[in-house]
């Protein structure tokens, strides 16, 4: 019932799966039982939009309770997807309904009908469109528009569990000794040709086995958002803004690769996620200046000194990240974009004027919509006469008409965007 009512927290009140998750989990000491919850959690939002179609079939009226609705979605899922007995699932599933003995029985019947017509069932929902790739309809559309010949790798790479990757703190030891250390502490690796700091793990480990995690020696980091530190190009002595920093994973990652700024200046408007940032600046042993505040309104923080380098890793429709974050597609709605491109836009214009002349700034995203990334770029730079784009060359992504963008299971990595602006 845990899994469930986790479920219906996304569902009916719009939590994140993450929050829901790590709330739910406070009451479960088991470690097994905790990543079985986990598991159930992730694989029902995942599916979530294949699995409705199904429970729609077998039902003449929807659930109202949403608790009982949620539990016979993690019924499905377990017949379907996981590798369990099917009679301990159902009656597992029917029991966790106890409290309610009216949906006992309900829950009893639609899983035991649903073992019946298996083969039919799933062939229906092969032929439905959003059941088909668990998707919900608008978003499908909109990434078959953006990407028609790309538009079923991105759907399949979004409902596929992603690696554990990690970014070795290259300051504190090489990418080889790492990965020597990680076999001596038997985890296998493997490196990725195009980014010198990053490994992606074989299975998932909890972070507590990796060897100097607490030491700072190693984070995790997908090798898409890793590629944002070498394409600011710090030097030494420059300044540095980080905004939308929080929680800090780009912000650690530079202050690592060049140890010898004058400033870097770390900036987000959430005070609780800046405070993760400091946790990891504390880890890896490096400092910065955090602030709170709003990125688009400059004059309430910003000290009138101008940086040389800018990252803007703006808030965004987090599209890129489905496979991460499997509720984005439940949560995510058709009217966030235009907001969310609203939002960057202002943040873009705001931070601006704080760039020094010939300073770098890096605009990054991890969605794959082109609104908030080449097009939101290709209207900043009509409207500022003093911005140009520096091209990205390299051998990952995709050359777009402004920046580069990585599609979702591109070399493995997640959906992301970057556009590098030089100021005249
Ligand atoms: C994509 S995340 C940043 C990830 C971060 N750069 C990293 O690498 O770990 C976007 C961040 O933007 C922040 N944010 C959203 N609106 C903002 C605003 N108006 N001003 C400053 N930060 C904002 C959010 O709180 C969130 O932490």
């Amino acid at each position: 019932m845990i899994a469930a009512r986790v479920i219906s927290n996304v569902l009916q009140d719009g939590k994140s799966l993450n929050t829901a998750l790590d709330n739910a989990l406070l009451s479960v000491e088991s470690t097994k039982d905790k990543a079985f919850i986990q598991a159930l959690c992730y694989g029902v939002c995942r599916y979530f939009y294949r699995l409705s179609f199904i429970l729609n079939e077998l039902l003449d009226k929807p659930i109202k309770d949403s608790e009982i609705n949620a539990l016979a979605l993690v019924g499905l899922y377990q017949l379907n997807y996981m590798r369990v007995k099917q009679h301990a699932a159902v009656s597992e599933t029917v029991l966790a309904a106890k409290k309610k003995p009216w949906a006992k029985s309900l829950v009893n019947a639609l899983l035991r009908t649903y073992l019946r017509q298996q083969g039919v069932l799933e062939q229906k929902a092969d032929e439905n469109v959003a059941a088909s790739v668990s998707h919900p309809v608008w978003l499908l559309r909109q990434i078959e528009i953006d990407w028609p010949e790309r538009s079923s790798q991105i759907l399949e790479a979004n409902n596929r569990q992603p690696p554990m990757v990690l970014r070795v703190n290259l300051a504190l030891n090489s990418r080889d000794q790492y990965l020597q250390s990680l076999s001596d502490h038997e985890l296998a690796a493997k490196t990725v040709s195009f980014c010198e700091s990053s490994l992606i793990l074989s299975r998932p480990v909890p972070v507590e086995l990796l060897p100097g995690f607490e030491q700072g020696h190693v984070s995790v980091q997908d090798t898409a958002a890793q590629l944002a530190a070498s394409l600011l190009d710090v030097q030494v002595g420059q300044r540095v803004l980080d905004v939308c920093a929080a929680p800090g994973g780009k912000t650690v990652h530079i202050l690592e690769s060049q140890p010898h700024l004058k400033e870097l200046v770390a900036i987000d408007i959430d005070e609780a996620r800046l405070s993760r940032v400091q946790e990891n600046l504390l880890r890896s042993n490096v400092s910065a200046q955090l602030i709170v505040g709003d990125a688009a309104k400059p004059k309430d923080w910003w000290d009138g000194q101008l940086f040389d380098r800018i990252l803007l890793d703006a808030p965004c429709s987090a599209l890129g990240v489905i496979r991460r974050h499997p509720d984005i597609k439940i949560l995510r709605k058709p009217d966030d974009i235009k907001a969310l491109q609203l939002l960057q836009k202002s943040i873009l214009a705001a931070t601006w004027p704080l760039l020094s002349s010939g300073g770098l700034l890096l605009y990054a995203t991890c969605s794959i919509l082109k609104q908030e990334n080449e097009e939101q770029i290709m209207g900043f730079l009509a409207m500022h006469a003093d911005a140009f784009e520096v091209p990205i060359d390299a051998t990952w992504g995709n050359a777009a008409q402004r920046g580069r963008q990585i599609l979702t299971g591109d070399s493995e990595m997640d959906g992301f965007y970057y556009a590098l602006i030089k100021k005249s």
